[in-house]
């Protein structure tokens, strides 16, 4: 009976002991891949939208007007349209939605 408690006791520590290892990863996954979707703006499409969206160079259309849904803002940034170039091979899927989602904030 005495042995059957300690061990049920190890077997709670190393469960515990467990959980607290995937609540660590938990706590530093969301940091790892750090997508940030404003910085891919400024490096990738300011250039021909402006930072806020507006500047319309190149006949780049005005952001902070558009009316496209997150999910064709993707699509258009993965494969171009006009002269804008396609950037399917340029960032990665989770970069295109993370800076597809950062064009919805230009919106006035
Ligand atoms: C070389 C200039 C250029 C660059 C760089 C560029 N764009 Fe564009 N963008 C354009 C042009 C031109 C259009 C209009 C395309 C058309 O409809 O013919 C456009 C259209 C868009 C649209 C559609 C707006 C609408 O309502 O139709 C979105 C969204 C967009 N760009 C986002 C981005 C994002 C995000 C990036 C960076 C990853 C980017 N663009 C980089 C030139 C550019």
């Amino acid at each position: 009976m005495i042995r059957n408690t300690i061990s049920l006791a190890l077997l709670a520590a190393l469960l515990a002991c467990g959980n607290g290892d995937n609540a660590a990863k938990m706590a530093s996954a969301p940091s790892a891949p750090a997508v940030d979707g404003a910085k891919i703006f400024k490096v990738s499409c300011a250039i021909c939208h402006g930072n806020d969206g507006k500047l319309g160079l190149n006949g780049s259309k005005d952001l902070s007007v558009s009316v496209l849904s997150l999910e064709d803002r993707i699509a258009l940034i993965t494969t171009g349209k006009g002269l804008m170039p396609a950037q399917g091979s340029i960032l990665k899927s989770d970069e295109i939605k993370a800076v597809a989602e950062y064009t919805l904030t230009l919106k006035k």
